[in-house]
């Protein structure tokens, strides 16, 4: 046994109890203690979800990269098993296992990662007969620098995303260019073990950031969707606005030419924190989405406060396609999780003040009759704190507003934005606005119109602010809300 790991799992089992639970989330995936950052081998083994994440237990910073796992049975109730994998050596550059994915190979679960050693990564496999020990292979790396297409950089070369089509496996990786912008790389094997270097698939050419980090590719509906996290990426007016994004890509692999072609891209999330998305199929043929909800170069406040952790997953989504656009629905498991059911029908011109709580809550809105100019509601609220999602009829947007919502959240000022403020575009549909929006404790996230659109964010109120009220702004509109505790 790696004795990183032991030393880890044996930190966990002391120092779990020294979380802070104030911004904890309830049906959120976090980590027992330490920071978090992203879904690694999302996949089902032996009619169980596999969820692995990209962990330092030690402190609520990024440090030298474990498997953190966990396993549920719906992806709403998570088991933390045993860390999966850790570093071979000291430190982030002892070949730590950054992210990658898992695959079923017979019986056995098999883990596809990249190590991290001093300017250079590779990837490695690891397998598992029981889904909590996962033994690394001993022949590692399985694929090395040296298959790298000439002039791309052998320290960014990362994140490998396996799938397997008629007893051929096939896996993306990202690649740093010579222009320093993202390539993704098609690779192919027989047998998971050894692999052949086929093509250059993809290329940002700096058009849609630098480094892409976390590719995935998948099919719906005969179309191949390509998802990415570019690094650095140029807002495009109110899309793209964090430091880095998260970017999907419609169109088509030519497994022939080995060319990945795209007629759509799109950002996958309009709020400030989602990152590294990836995706699996699962017994019910959903395709389905998990990211982290957090966001490079910014402070957490649970680390500011030193509540002894940082960074947890989204609520997974399920993906469609619906006019070349993705929609994204979350899981349908959550309802059996809703308690406390409250029916709101309004017609307002003004804001309500009700005594309507929640912190850990479901919300459905449908606001109809429209002739107001504005109207919106607000979440984790009291006093002078408060989250606003409002619909402003004029410019036809969604706008998220967090600059009153509590402890600050800055990012590196030379690259960050730093405003509070996200706005995507929205179409009301027959006059009519839907939101259905998930609360937890310090996360919102805000599905739009059927999940056309959706924006997650991370907040933490300084008091205990819990009222949620509507509004409507120089008009009526009508209000049709329902809303629900989420079991804890
Ligand atoms: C994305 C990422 C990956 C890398 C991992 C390291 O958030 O930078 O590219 O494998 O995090 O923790």
């Amino acid at each position: 046994m790696n004795t990183f790991i032991e030393k880890a799992n044996r930190y966990i089992a002391e120092n779990k109890e020294k979380v802070n639970h104030r911004y904890r989330h309830k049906y959120h995936l976090m980590g027992q203690l330490g920071w978090i950052n992203d879904p690694n081998g999302f996949s089902m083994y032996k009619d169980e979800f596999h969820l692995f994440y990209q962990y330092h237990p030690y402190s609520s910073k990024w440090g030298p990269m474990h498997w953190g796992h966990a396993t549920s049975k719906d992806l709403i109730s998570w088991n933390q098993e045993k860390i999966a994998l850790g570093p071979i050596g000291e430190g982030s550059e002892g070949g730590a296992p950054f992210s990658g994915c898992a695959i079923t190979d017979g019986e056995k679960h098999v883990l596809m990662y990249t190590e991290n050693w001093p300017k250079r990564q590779v990837q490695s496999i690891a397998t598992s007969d029981d889904g909590i020990h996962y033994k690394p292979y001993l022949n590692n790396p399985v694929i090395s620098s040296d298959s790298l297409p000439k002039r791309s950089y052998i320290e960014d070369f990362r994140d490998p995303k396996i799938w397997s089509i008629n007893g051929i496996f096939y896996a993306i990786i990202s690649s740093r260019a010579e222009d320093s912008s993202g390539q993704i790389l098609l690779y192919k094997s027989k047998d998971l073990y050894t692999w052949d270097y086929a093509n250059i698939i993809c290329q940002s050419h700096n058009q849609l950031g630098k480094m892409w980090e976390c590719p995935d590719i998948f099919t719906i509906d005969d179309r191949d969707i390509m998802i990415v996290s570019p690094q650095y990426m140029d807002a495009q007016d109110d899309r793209f606005r964090n430091v880095h994004a998260s970017l999907y890509m419609i169109g088509k692999l030519d497994y022939i030419q080995e060319k990945y072609t795209y007629q759509h891209y799109g950002e996958i999330d309009h709020g400030f924190d989602f990152y590294a998305p990836q995706t699996m199929i699962d017994h019910q043929n959903r395709r389905i989405m998990i990211a982290w909800m957090g966001m490079w170069e910014r402070n957490m406040p649970t680390d500011d406060l030193k509540h002894n952790w940082a960074g947890s997953m989204t609520l997974p989504r399920v993906i469609e396609l619906k006019d070349d656009k993705i929609i994204q629905k979350p899981i349908d498991e959550i309802i059996n999780y809703r308690i406390n059911e409250e029916t709101y029908l309004w017609t307002l011109n003004e804001e309500t003040l009700t005594h309507i709580k929640g912190s850990v809550s479901e919300i459905s809105l449908e606001i109809e009759n429209i002739d107001a100019k504005q109207f919106g509601i607000k979440v984790f609220k009291k006093d002078n704190e408060e989250t606003v999602i409002t619909y402003d009829v004029l410019s036809s947007k969604v706008i998220f507003d967090r600059s009153k919502s509590g402890h600050k959240i800055i990012g590196n000022p030379e690259k960050d934005d730093n405003s509070s403020i996200r706005k995507t575009d929205v179409d009301l549909i027959n006059n009519k606005l839907k939101l259905h929006i998930f609360l937890d404790q310090s996360s919102i996230e805000v599905f739009i119109q059927d999940g056309l659109k959706v924006m997650t964010a991370l907040v933490y109120p300084k008091g205990d602010s819990e009222h949620i009220s509507l509004f409507s702004r120089d008009g009526y509109a009508k209000f049709d809300m329902k809303k629900w505790d989420i079991k804890r």
